[in-house]
């Protein structure tokens, strides 16, 4: 796997424009595979994770054409349209491509099973399979249905709805629940700590469900038909954008506009925590896309200050948080990182992997159990890193080396192609122009 070598940036410039958003990608090719009549779908992300997701939507009798780029045309065949599947569905490294898909098997009335890679495989699925079970689906895996692989006997016409509350918040587990719902006679209610991501109702709605949210409680009715309408646009990722903004925050003289970024306030807290950090960062063209608030966001270089990031903001900023760890070693002053204990479950344990890899750059880090408190400098050391197999991780520690004092090498790189196709063309073309 390849290597990135990362020179300090004199200032970052220009205008950006990101691939499609992850979460949203995945949504849109399993949703319009059970909607009614054709859905074409702009922006999706060509990345690994959504090509995994695209082809198990193939391998259940769904066809898909132009997988590979950014236009997809999906001929859904209704909630009753999909068939059994003759090979393991290869999800690679993506939770939400697996435990979504998970939910939606579960109302199936035929047999699956959900691999992927060494990292999926050891990622948590107790969280969809032990709900899923109450509802009626026969779901078995390793050491008891905790990890993957995974096999599903759909429960059919047997689904039951269930009104769960979720120890979690999680925009997966919600959402494999409510997909499963969809199947049962009756209404299926989730009900979350605080709010995670709510992708799934809005699409939910853009195929004309009728979904009701209370609170952090979700509701959907049994049996409704999603109706192809279209086309579908994607906006820009703001986990992909996260990458720049705190790139511009960090290193001087940085000025750049990222374009057409989903602004879901379920996804912004990486907005605003840095603004509390004292960033420089302002929202301008805001409008609205498939029913997503999109805007193009304007990020210039200011000194931030440490921060606390804790409580509410941290399911909205969850995937961030190793890049806002790099902000943090930036920063004047500790900040302290808490109730984050999810990231110990990603792709990596994103706790210990930043505490490791900021360390490597001269940063003292204390790791909590549930965070991190890290003390900022001015300059880190240049440094050789690790990806720890993790994308986020590879593309965070890149970041940092933009404002370090010599080269930093960033090793096994390759994982960045799960979410962000093109991540160092645009990071060169964006911190370097001008030098
Ligand atoms: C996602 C939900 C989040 C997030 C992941 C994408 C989604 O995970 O970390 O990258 O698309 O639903 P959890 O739902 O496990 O918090």
């Amino acid at each position: 796997m390849a290597d990135l070598v990362i020179q300090p940036s004199h200032g970052l410039r220009g205008t950006i424009l990101l691939p499609g958003d992850k979460s949203l990608s995945h949504r849109a090719v399993l949703f319009s595979a059970i909607a009614e009549g054709d859905t074409i779908i702009n922006g999706f992300l060509t990345g690994e994770d959504t090509q995994h997701t695209a082809k198990a939507v193939q391998a259940l009798g769904i066809e898909v054409a132009g997988l590979g780029t950014e236009r997809l045309v999906v001929h859904g065949k209704g909630l009753d349209g999909l068939s059994e599947p003759g090979e393991v569905l290869d999800l690679g490294n993506s939770g939400t491509g697996m435990r979504l898909l998970a939910g939606l098997l579960a109302g199936q009335n035929f047999f699956s099973v959900l691999s992927g890679d060494r990292y999926l495989r050891n990622r948590p699925m107790a969280r969809i399979v032990q709900p899923l079970r109450q509802m009626g689906a026969f779901i078995d895996g390793r050491c008891g249905g905790k990890f993957a692989p995974l096999s599903i006997r759909g429960g059919g016409n047997a689904i039951r709805p269930i009104d769960y509350v979720s120890p979690v918040a999680s925009a997966q587990v919600k959402s494999a629940l409510l997909l499963a719902g969809l199947y049962a006679n009756g209404t299926t209610s989730v009900r979350e700590p605080s709010k995670s991501r709510d992708h799934t109702e809005r699409m939910f709605r853009f195929f004309g469900l009728d979904v009701k949210e209370e609170g952090t409680t979700v509701t959907v009715r049994g049996r409704q038909r999603l109706r192809a309408k279209g086309p579908l646009d994607i906006p820009s990722d703001i986990s992909s954008a996260a990458f720049f903004i705190v790139a511009a925050s960090i290193v001087p003289g940085s000025e750049v506009t990222i374009q057409n970024v989903g602004v879901n306030p379920t996804r912004t807290g990486i907005v605003d925590v840095l603004l509390q950090m004292g960033g420089d960062i302002s929202l301008h063209n805001r409008r609205e896309q498939a029913g997503e608030p999109v805007a193009d966001i304007r990020v210039r270089y200011c000194k931030l200050n440490a921060g606390r990031i804790e409580g509410a903001v941290i399911p909205r900023a969850i995937d961030e948080i190793p890049v806002l760890s790099v902000a943090a070693s930036y920063a004047a002053g500790k900040t302290i990182i808490r109730d984050a204990a999810e990231l110990r479950v990603k792709e990596s344990d994103r706790i210990s992997s930043m505490a490791v890899e900021l360390r490597r750059m001269g940063v003292v880090v204390t790791e909590l159990p549930d965070g991190m408190e890290i003390t900022g400098r001015d300059v880190l050391d240049s440094a050789v890193c690790e990806s720890h197999g993790d994308h986020r991780i590879a593309m965070s520690m890149a970041i940092a080396g933009l404002a370090a004092r010599g080269d930093t090498v960033v090793r096994n790189t390759g994982w960045i192609d799960t979410s962000f196709p093109g991540f160092e063309r645009i990071l060169r073309r964006t911190a370097y122009s001008s030098s």
